[in-house]
This record gives structure tokens, C-alpha cells and sequence, in this order.
């Protein structure tokens, strides 16, 4: 299962993608975490402690090695380079599961076919298509710079909400790229709800598109966050198991009912409350 993690800033990207991360690993699985987010906290937010990691887009010995494109080699970019044993290689453990830490790349050069943008291609591209782990990839809102090709791998965008306007619109607009970049399954996760009004409102305001769970607003988790150990007595843990297994057993899961019944595509968007020219 290949899961992109995405919605608005301070909705809790993070702290989603690290749980179905530990998650996973805690129900048995293989399980690599990417983050894919320039403002990169997903190594911390899983509990790691330990000196800065540097990220992909900065080992420039490595990116000359298999790419190319450094000093005497005459602007030549190898654009289909080995990456299989990237993750493995590179990849920090953190309380068992396999953080890949991408990196910034600036922002004029996205898109570009710079050396760096290759690597992190076609790195993407192996984990999401190539690769049998679970992958859970923590991404910013903006997916725009997500390849086509690596698009295609993404079994589920999974778009994190809270009861407020700003990231439901983030939401449509997510869909609607989603959508543009082929990704067919677009669904929701509800966070920070602390009542039923919380989340009649993120129902009502998200156009249809499905919502697979809902995580409590909790002040412990902000506590643990701090030291980075999680207890698994807590619902928003629970919840996040019951979205995992639901994710790796989807014949039976309540999810995949949902989405069924809901349309489970962002085409589902096409019905959202508000004027596509906001967009
Ligand atoms: N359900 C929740 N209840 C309380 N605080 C939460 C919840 N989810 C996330 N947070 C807190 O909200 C802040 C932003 O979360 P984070 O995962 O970093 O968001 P993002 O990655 O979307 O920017 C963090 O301090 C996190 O601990
Ligand atoms: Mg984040």
C-alpha cells in the first residue's frame, strides 16, 4: 500500500503519516517512511532524537555517482540511475520503521531535470512502484511537482482535515490536482474533531469525498510529541490502527465500503459547495 500524505499546513500531516508509519510497523508490516515535505519534521515527530539526517538532495557525492552532471561529465545526466538500494542504504531506522528524508529542492528548480530532481524521481518513483513495503510518504500541500509516473503508483492521497474553512479548501484544491495527476482514490481523515458539530462540518464541507477516520483533538499527543514516546492507549492511536489495518486489508475494510458507496474518486469534488474559479 502506498499512502501520500497531504493537506494543509499544522492540520497534522505529520503526526498522520508518523502514526500509520508506527502503525503498520506495530501490526507486522515493512514499512518506509518518506519525507517528502521541505520543512522536514517526520524523523522527530517519529521519535528520533539523534543528530540532524541529512537529507537526499544533499549528498552530493552520491547524486554525481549515480546521476552524474558534476565536474567532468560534460552536463551528461544518467536519467534511468540505480536507486533500488537507496532506502536500504540511506534510510535511518527509527523505532522500526525506515525514515528517507528527501530534501528541499528550490523552488525555481522544480521540474527541472537537475541531477538532484532526478535522484529524488526516480527514488519516489522505485518506492511507489517498484518497491513491496508499505510506503507512507509525508508531503507538503502542494503535490504539483508530484511526477505523473510516481502519481500512478499512489494507491490512496489521503488528505488531512480539521474543522475549519482553510483546510477544507486546501482539500478540494488537492483533490482537484490529485485528480489532474491521475491519483484515483482521494479520501479524507478528520483530525483535531472534538465534537459531532466538528465533524458535520468537515462532512458538509468537503464535496463528497470520502472520509476513512477521525482522529480526536488530543493535548496529550502534543505532550508526547515533546518527548517523542507514544503511548498506545490513547484513541487517536486506536483510530489510526483501525485506519491502518482498514488500508492493508481492503477487501473487508469499512473504508472501501465508503469509498464504494461515495464514488471514491476525487471526481467526487466536481459536486464541492464552492466556485471552481477560487481555484
Ligand atoms: N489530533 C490532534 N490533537 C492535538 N494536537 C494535534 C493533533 N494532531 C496534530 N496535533 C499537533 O498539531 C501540530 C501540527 O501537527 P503536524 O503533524 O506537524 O502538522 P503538519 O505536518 O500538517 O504541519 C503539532 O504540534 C501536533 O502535535
Ligand atoms: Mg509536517
Amino acid at each position: 500500500m502506498k499512502v501520500a500524505v497531504t493537506g494543509k499546513g499544522g492540520v497534522g500531516k505529520t503526526t498522520v503519516a508518523a502514526s500509520l508509519a508506527r502503525c503498520w510497523r506495530d501490526l507486522g508490516h515493512d514499512v518506509v517512511a518518506v519525507d517528502a515535505d521541505p520543512d522536514a519534521n517526520l524523523a522527530g515527530t517519529l521519535g528520533y532524537r539523534g543528530p540532524a539526517i541529512a537529507p537526499l538532495v544533499k549528498l552530493k557525492a552520491l547524486i554525481e555517482e549515480r546521476v552524474g552532471g558534476g565536474e567532468g561529465w560534460g552536463g551528461f545526466l544518467r536519467m534511468n540511475p540505480r536507486v533500488d538500494d537507496i532506502p536500504q542504504e540511506f534510510g535511518v531506522m527509527v523505532d522500526g520503521v525506515r525514515l528517507l528524508v528527501m530534501g528541499t529542492i528550490e523552488r525555481g528548480r522544480r521540474g527541472c531535470a537537475c541531477p538532484e530532481n532526478i535522484l529524488l524521481r526516480e527514488v519516489l518513483n522505485h518506492l511507489m512502484l517498484g518497491s513491496r513495503q508499505h510506503v507512507v510518504a509525508d508531503m507538503e500541500a502542494g503535490i504539483e511537482h508530484l511526477g505523473r509516473r510516481t502519481a500512478e503508483g499512489v494507491d490512496l492521497m489521503l488528505v488531512v482535515v480539521e474543522p475549519g474553512w482553510a483546510s477544507l479548501e486546501t482539500a478540494a484544491r488537492v483533490a482537484e490536482l490529485a485528480g489532474d495527476l491521475g491519483i484515483r482514490r482521494v479520501q479524507a481523515v478528520a483530525n483535531k474533531v472534538s465534537s459531532d458539530a466538528d465533524l458535520e462540518f468537515i462532512r458538509a464541507n468537503l464535496g463528497g469525498m470520502p472520509v476513512l477516520g477521525t482522529l480526536p483533538l488530543d493535548r496529550e499527543l502534543e505532550i508526547e510529541a515533546r518527548s517523542g514516546c507514544v503511548s498506545r492507549e490513547r484513541p487517536f492511536y486506536r483510530e489510526m490502527l483501525r485506519i491502518a489495518t482498514a488500508l492493508t486489508e481492503p477487501r473487508t475494510s469499512e473504508a472501501v465500503r465508503e469509498s464504494r458507496i461515495a464514488g471514491g474518486t476525487a471526481q467526487c469534488h466536481l459536486n464541492r459547495p464552492w466556485p471552481k474559479h477560487k481555484y
